[in-house]
């Protein structure tokens, strides 16, 4: 049968991919040399890499080129495609102390907590950006407001940055210490102890967390590893009374990196409307998304003031900073009152120095840089994790921030895992974590945010070689 030029071409390259000419994680050659090493028209070469990514084989990343995808299994059914279950209460504080103690003892691989590798970070522009600001308002280095959380400059920068989704009212926004500080401030104004949040299932176990230290219960939803929170499940909570308010990472959840269609979005913004419930929204990730357009957050779908967006600058400029914020909707005034008798007013100082670097073009600068080597370090570990790891295991197939989700065989047991791993110097973060029900226990979280190298690469072997043994002991269970 005769085949096109392009046809032609894709089967070619993908030879190639198959002999490993082009490994995993190999970008491929621009399309425009293609073009004329191939003597095609760019049109040609187009149909040909489209083809090769319906087939699976190459993915396109956002102004980086086409890029041999890796081979693991990807998960693809939804976290409990069961019946929804009772809300919980939390209970998870003092295994993740524990956990946290022993991954960060002095010489482990770190492949635990998601904090942004330094390298990644613009640590030399905001070493400038702060001693300008020291220099240009010594004030602000003696004083913070006793009643003014919010600097003008600063928030400015939010409703700059939120452009592109909407057009928030100055007066919803709250600075606070931390998006973690800021989701904190609107658990406490939407609900209150023995109330009910409904959280992605796995979810950020700080999240879990927070939900644990205010008294309140969990109600895991079935989460989609590419899709989010089921809406559907969520209706039948919300028709069923089951919840007070949602809180849910919508754009890259972190642990799976999913992000919610835009359809999702805006279904779910509706049903909030219509059933009078908040949702909390983390966007902490928005910015280290590697979709072709930005996702937008469910704030912009937001009519009736549903929605609090939380986020910080915490994942791509610096967690020393310690500045957040959150847009607070309807409950403004609650969450500005809760916000000042909690902490007082943030930082007003690394306020104005946050303005200062935002109001530049270095952020988008910084965000492409950063999104570009996660997605590669991501792909690279995925590969890694592919080859190493049993070949029943599934990974993640996230859509940014820079950790990955591996679900083992059953009868692996993460918590037991971890022990051997940490025994062998590796760190990394047991899926237990990311449940309010003990679920996702022969799960783990790997950081990829890391540069690749011989280390990471032989921890990941040694702790495939853990997981091989583990899957082929029926009794390798925690302690
Ligand atoms: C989903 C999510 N939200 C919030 C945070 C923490 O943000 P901050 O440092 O601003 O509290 C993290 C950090 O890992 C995260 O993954």
């Amino acid at each position: 049968m005769q085949t096109n030029l392009y046809e032609q071409l894709a089967d070619e390259l993908g030879a190639h991919i198959a002999a490993r000419v082009f490994a995993p994680g190999d970008r491929l050659p621009s399309i425009r040399h293609l073009a004329q090493q191939k003597r095609l028209s760019v049109s040609t070469v187009l149909q040909a890499l489209r083809l090769m990514e319906d087939r699976g084989l190459i993915e396109a990343r956002p102004q980086a080129g086409y890029y041999v995808r890796h081979r693991a299994r990807l998960l693809s059914v939804m976290t409990d495609a069961e019946h929804l279950k009772e809300p919980e209460y939390v209970g998870i504080t003092s295994l993740l102390m524990r956990i946290l103690k022993e991954n960060e003892a002095p010489g482990m691989l770190q492949l635990g907590s998601a904090w942004p590798p330094d390298e990644l970070l613009p640590i030399k522009r905001m070493q400038k950006t702060v001693a300008a600001v020291a220099r240009r308002e010594p004030a602000l280095l003696a004083r913070v407001s006793c009643f003014e959380t919010n600097e003008p400059a600063f928030v400015r920068q939010i409703m700059r940055r939120a452009l592109d989704w909407g057009r928030p009212d100055p007066a919803e926004i709250v600075v606070t210490s931390s998006c973690t500080e800021a989701i904190s401030l609107c658990l406490r104004a939407v609900a209150k102890p023995g109330d009910t949040i409904a959280i992605e299932s796995a979810t950020y176990f700080v999240l879990l967390q927070l939900i644990e230290s205010l008294g309140m219960k969990a109600l895991e939803i079935p989460t989609h590893p590419k899709t989010g929170p089921s809406i559907d499940a969520l209706e039948l909570a919300f028709n069923a009374g089951l919840v007070q308010a949602c809180l849910f990472v919508p754009n890259a959840n972190n642990p799976l990196g999913c992000v919610m269609p835009e359809e999702n979005k805006k279904r779910l913004a509706a049903l909030l409307s219509q059933h009078d419930i908040p949702l909390i929204e983390d966007d902490i990730y928005r910015d280290l998304c590697f979709t072709a357009e930005r996702p937008w957050p469910v704030k912009a779908y937001d009519t009736s003031g549903h929605v609090l967006l939380c986020s910080s600058f915490s994942k791509a400029i610096t967690p020393a900073s310690r500045v957040g914020y959150v847009v607070a909707g309807r409950w403004a005034q609650e969450v500005t009152l809760l916000k000042m008798v909690s902490s007082g007013a943030t930082s007003q100082f690394f306020q104005a120095v946050l303005a200062d670097f935002l109001a530049g073009s270095s952020y988008e600068l910084q965000v492409r840089k950063m999104r570009r080597a996660l997605a590669q370090r991501i792909c690279r570990m995925s590969d890694a994790v592919a080859a190493s790891f049993p070949h029943e295991c599934s990974i993640s197939e996230p859509q940014g921030g820079f950790v990955l989700w591996v679900q083992m065989p059953v009868q692996v047991d993460a918590l037991a895992l971890h022990r051997e791993a940490i025994g062998e110097g590796v760190a990394f973060m047991p899926g237990q974590l990311f449940s309010a029900s003990g679920k996702f226990s022969n799960c783990l979280r790997l950081n990829c945010g890391n540069p690749w190298s011989p280390a990471v690469e032989s921890a990941i072997t040694r702790l495939g070689a853990l997981v091989h043994r583990a899957a082929a002991t029926p009794a390798f269970r925690a302690a």
